[in-house]
C-alpha cells in the first residue's frame, strides 16, 4: 500500500509511475475479480520470488466454508506449475474459509494465505488419497494399514514455500481424535496437516496452524529447511499433535514458533526400528531457537522415539516452555539402533515442569515383531547448559542401558527451584555417564560435579543459518 499512497501525493512523473505500476499490477490475474477495486501489495520474505501470480477464487474456489475446494486447489496448483520454468507462480489464497481435502503442491510454487484466508481441512476420509506407509517406518503410526495423505502434501519438489501473514490452516482434527480414540481408523493413520518429502529447499513461515488431525508440520526425507513464525495451537489433551517433526532432514532451521500441543512441541525423528535402520537416514544439522512450547503431558522437544536412521547435530537455543513435561528428552529403546549423538541445547527456560531433564530407554512400541533385539542404540555426547526452571517435581530421571550406557553427558550452569512438595530422589540416574558443573540441586554420583566445566555449544555456523531470504511481493485484491 505505501508506495501506491506516496504516488497520489506527488507529482505529475510519479503519477504517470503509478499508473504504470497500476497497469502492470493489472495485468495480474487476481486484478480481474469483478467485486475488487483496490489493490493491497502483499510483502513477506521468502527463499525466491516468484514472476507468475493468481487468486484462488479464479478457479471456481467457493470461501464460504462448507464447499469443498478440493477440485480448485488441484487445477489451481497444476495450472500454475506449468511456470515451474518460467519464474515460478505464487497462489494467493484471499481471504474466506476455504474448505478442501488433500492437495499436492508443486516446484518453484509458494502457497500464500492472506491475513483473513482460512483453509479448512476436511473431515472427510474421502477426500484424503491413501497411500503406503513411509519406507523408514514399515507401518502406519495409527495403524499396520495404509496412510492418508497429508492436507497439504508435497513429494519429489524442490524450491516450495508455504506463507502468509499468519493466516490459518484449520485442520478440523476433532472428527479425528475422536475416530482415533474409538478405534473407527480401520488400521488406517490419520493425515499430517503438512508433509513434504523428499524435498529441497522448503520455507513454512508466519502461519497459525490449529487442530490438525495427527502432526502438524512433518518435512521428511527432506534438506534446506526453514520453519519460522509459525503458531500452532491443538487442545492440550488432544491424541499425536506435535507441532513439528523434522524426519530424517539434514539442514533445517526451526525458529520463532509458539506451540502448544497434545503431544511433542517439537520431535525429531529419523525412522523406526529396522525399517528405519535399514532406510539409514539420520536427521542432522539441525538447529532450534526461539521456540515456546505449551505441553503439560510431553516434551518440548523431545529427539526420538522413531531415532532408527540416527540423530546428530542439533542446536536448540534459547527455549521457553511453561506447564510442559519435559525439557529436551532422549526417547528410545533396544531394537531401535541408530544413535542420537552430538546434541547441544543452551539457555532454556522453564516454568512447571515434572522432568527437566528425561532419557529413556523404555519406549518400547515397536512396528512389528522383526525388531532386532541385538540393535542398541547409541546415546553419546549429550550437552546442556544455561537452564533456569521453576516449579520442578524431578530434577531429572536418566535412564541408559545396563547393555548400552548413554555416555558423555555433560550439564552445566543450571538452577532448578523445586515445587512446593519436590520429590525425595531429585536425580534418579542409572547406566549413564558424564559430568555436572555449576548444578543445583546436586546431581547424581553416575554425573560428578566438576569445578568450572561449560558444555560445549558450537560456535560455528551451519549452512542453513546463511540462507537469506528475499523480499517478495504480491498484489492480492481486496474489496473496496
Ligand atoms: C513473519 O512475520 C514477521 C512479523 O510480521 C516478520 O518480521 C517476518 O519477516 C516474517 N517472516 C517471513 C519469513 O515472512
Ligand atoms: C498426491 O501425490 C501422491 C503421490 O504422487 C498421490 O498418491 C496422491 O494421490 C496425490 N494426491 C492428490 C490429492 O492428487
Ligand atoms: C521421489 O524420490 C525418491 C528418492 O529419490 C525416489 O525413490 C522416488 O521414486 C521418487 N518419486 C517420484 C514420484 O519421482
Ligand atoms: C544460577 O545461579 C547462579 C548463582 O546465583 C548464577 O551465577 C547463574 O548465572 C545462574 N544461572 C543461570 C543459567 O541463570
Ligand atoms: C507448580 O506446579 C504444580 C504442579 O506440580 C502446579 O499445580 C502449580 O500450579 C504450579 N505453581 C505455579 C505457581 O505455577
Ligand atoms: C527411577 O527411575 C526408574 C527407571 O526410570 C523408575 O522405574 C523408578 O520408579 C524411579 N524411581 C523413583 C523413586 O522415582
Ligand atoms: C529486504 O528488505 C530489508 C529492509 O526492508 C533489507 O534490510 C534487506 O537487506 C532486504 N533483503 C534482501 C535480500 O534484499
Amino acid at each position: 500500500m505505501e508506495p501506491f499512497l506516496r504516488f497520489r501525493t506527488f507529482h505529475v512523473t510519479q503519477t504517470i509511475s503509478a499508473i504504470l505500476v497500476l497497469g502492470i499490477l493489472t495485468t495480474l490475474r487476481v486484478a480481474e475479480c469483478e467485486n475488487t477495486q483496490i489493490l493491497d501489495t502483499l510483502q513477506y520474505k521468502a527463499l525466491t520470488c516468484r514472476k507468475h501470480t493468481a487468486s484462488l477464487a479464479e478457479f471456481g474456489a467457493v470461501g464460504d466454508g462448507k464447499t469443498s475446494n478440493t477440485k480448485a486447489f488441484k487445477t489451481a496448483i497444476e495450472s500454475l506449475s506449468k511456470f515451474a520454468n518460467d519464474g515460478g507462480a505464487q497462489l494467493i489464497i484471499p481471504p474466506g474459509k476455504w474448505l478442501t481435502g488433500s492437495f499436492n503442491l508443486t516446484s518453484h510454487f509458494t502457497l500464500f494465505l492472506d491475513k483473513d484466508a482460512v483453509i479448512l481441512g476436511s473431515q472427510e476420509e474421502s477426500e484424503y488419497p491413501v497411500f503406503a506407509p513411509l519406507p523408514s517406518y514399515g507401518t502406519g503410526r495409527d495403524g499396520t494399514g495404509a496412510r492418508f495423505s497429508s492436507l497439504i502434501f508435497g513429494t519429489n519438489l524442490t524450491d516450495v514455500v508455504i506463507t502468509g501473514q499468519n493466516g490459518k490452516i484449520d485442520g478440523q482434527g476433532e472428527i479425528w481424535w475422536e475416530k482415533y480414540h474409538n478405534d473407527q481408523l480401520n488400521n488406517l493413520t490419520r493425515p499430517y496437516m503438512i508433509e513434504i518429502m523428499y524435498s529441497n529447499r522448503i520455507q513454512i513461515s508466519n502461519l497459525t496452524l490449529v487442530n490438525s488431525p495427527t502432526w502438524f508440520v512433518h518435512p521428511v526425507y527432506s534438506s534446506d529447511v526453514i520453519i519460522q513464525g509459525l503458531s500452532i495451537l491443538a487442545p492440550v489433551d488432544s491424541p499425536n499433535t506435535d507441532g513439528i517433526d523434522p524426519d530424517s532432514c539434514t539442514n533445517t532451521r526451526i525458529e520463532d514458533c509458539f506451540i502448544v500441543s497434545g503431544d511433542d512441541c517439537i520431535a525429531v525423528k529419523s525412522g523406526w526400528d529396522q525399517y528405519g535402520i535399514n532406510f539409514g537416514m539420520p536427521t542432522k544439522h539441525l538447529i532450534i531457537r526461539r521456540v515456546t512450547c505449551i505441553s503439560p503431558d510431553s516434551a518440548t522437544i523431545a529427539l526420538g522415539s522413531e531415532m532408527s536412521g540416527g540423530i546428530e547435530d542439533v542446536r536448540a537455543e534459547d527455549i521457553t516452555a511453561i506447564n510442559t513435561q519435559s525439557g529436551v528428552r532422549i526417547k528410545t529403546a533396544i531394537g531401535r539402533g541408530g544413535f542420537v549423538k552430538d546434541i547441544y541445547a543452551r539457555r532454556m527456560n522453564f516454568k512447571t515442569m515434572k522432568y527437566v531433564f528425561w532419557m529413556t530407554s523404555s519406549y518400547n512400541k515397536h512396528p512389528d515383531d522383526g525388531y532386532d533385539p541385538k540393535a542398541l542404540p547409541k546415546i553419546e555426547g549429550i550437552n546442556y547448559k544455561d537452564v533456569v526452571a521453576e516449579n520442578v517435581t524431578y530434577s531429572a530421571r536418566l535412564e541408559g542401558l545396563a547393555s548400552d550406557p548413554f555416555t558423555g553427558i555433560c550439564i552445566s550452569n543450571v538452577n532448578i527451584t523445586l515445587t512446593e512438595k519436590p520429590k525425595a530422589l531429585q536425580w534418579n540416574c542409572s547406566s549413564i555417564a558424564g559430568v555436572t558443573s555449576n548444578v543445583t540441586p546436586k546431581a547424581c554420583d553416575f554425573l560428578p560435579e566438576k569445578e568450572a566445566v561449560e558444555c560445549p555449544f558450537p560456535e560455528d555456523k551451519l549452512p542453513i543459518d546463511e540462507v537469506q531470504l528475499e523480499n517478495c511481493t504480491a498484489a492480492a485484491a481486496v474489496e473496496p
